[in-house]
């Protein structure tokens, strides 16, 4: 690590109060939609699309804990949406984020420099109004700026609520967004860092070099953004040099340029979690066995149960605040772009970085199957 600023009050020139949502936009929403409830526990709470009036899209709003997602797909060929997936696949288009008042951070980024990519506009019915703006940032990701304070209905106008049927598998207990990584190109972290800084007030709280991550084959750097509260959290990789083709490589790639590469989920029980979606048919990464004999030397005077941790294949790591376990999924869609990572806190307020070369090797062998090492 390189770099460990002290967590300090930031002004917070936005007034971001948290992620509101994360929106994917993909080629089958009904579909997507059944795989973030049936596999990942989420409960679908709205819809909008012909039955409510939008003539020319699909989209269901899922919730869990803190957490929600939204799933979009075009009705039509020649869409900004269907353009969208044909270039980058299943992915994230809008980091959304709550403000306190829509029109003043949109200004306000805007006048710090941000590239405008929605001006403001007004979305109404009988529950009230919602304002939304949005700034363009790496790539075709957008964050959106949400304003709630006069809206009482389900997501937003134009959609209807929906409940899900009784759900009989094991609750899987997600609790809100940790973390959400882009991977932008070589050379363009440390704009995006600037960036985060100066339009949305954001500090650099860690940063990691290809020193720090790398393995025989591949590297990557990597730098982390925070809101002054701590409750907003963008680490930015971008790829370094190595032997054969990083992981960010191979997400550029396929993704054809940067985007959300992973979102980071809080879980106070990842053990529970996982044995939940295990049941549920999600698969996560697996690194070496051995990686477990060096757990039980590291945590020596903690009482971990390491058998159990590798037998599900959490992973874990501590700094001087304390510890955090985690686990990351297997892809989210065909392309080796987007996934999930579960993350138990206990003090640590880092990211793994302990975990990375192991997480690497096995990241590795999986793309050397995919024939992109
Ligand atoms: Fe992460």
């Amino acid at each position: 690590m390189t770099s460990t600023a002290p967590e300090t009050a930031t002004p917070d020139p936005l007034d971001l109060e948290a992620v509101d949502a994360l929106e994917f936009w993909v080629g089958n929403a009904l579909q997507a939609a059944h795989f973030y409830r049936s596999a990942w526990g989420f409960d679908i709470v709205a819809y909008a699309g012909p039955e409510t009036g939008v003539r020319d899209k699909a989209s269901y709003v899922l919730e869990q804990g803190k957490l929600r997602i939204v799933v979009t797909s075009s009705l039509r060929e020649g869409t900004e949406i269907s353009r969208h997936v044909a270039r980058h696949g299943d992915g994230v288009r809008d980091i959304a984020l709550r403000v306190a008042d829509a029109a003043a951070a949109f200004d306000e980024a805007i006048r710090r420099g941000a590239v405008p990519q929605t001006p403001l506009y007004e979305e109404k019915d009988d529950h009230g109004v919602i304002r939304r703006a949005s700034i363009a940032v790496y790539g075709e990701t957008v964050h959106s700026f949400v304003e709630r304070r006069d809206y009482e209905g389900v997501y937003a106008p134009g959609y209807e609520a929906r409940s899900s049927v009784p759900d009989p598998l094991p609750a899987v207990g997600l609790l809100g967004f940790d973390h959400s990584v882009a991977n932008v190109e070589l050379n363009r972290m440390n704009m995006w860092v600037d960036f985060y800084e100066k339009v949305l007030g954001f500090s650099l709280i860690q940063g990691f070099t290809d020193e720090d991550i790398s393995t025989e084959y591949s590297a990557l750097m990597s730098k982390v953004v925070s809101d002054g509260d701590g409750r907003i959290k963008f680490p930015i990789n971008e790829p370094a040099p190595g032997k054969k083709k990083s992981q960010v490589d191979e997400y550029l790639d396929f993704y054809n340029g940067p985007g959300l590469q992973h979102v980071a989920i809080n879980t106070d029980d990842i053990v529970a979690s996982v044995e939940a979606l295990t049941v549920r048919g999600i698969e996560f990464m697996r690194v070496p066995d051995t990686y477990y004999e060096d757990l039980r030397d590291r945590f020596s005077d903690l009482d971990l149960d390491i058998d159990r941790l590798k037998k599900y294949g959490i992973l874990a790591d501590r700094d001087d605040e304390g510890y955090l376990l985690q686990i990351f999924s297997r892809m989210n869609q065909d392309r080796p772009t987007v996934f999930f990572e579960l993350i138990e806190r206990h003090g640590s307020r880092g990211f793994g970085n302990g975990n990375f070369k192991a997480l690497f090797i096995a990241l590795e062998r999986e793309q050397e199957r995919r024939g992109n090492l």
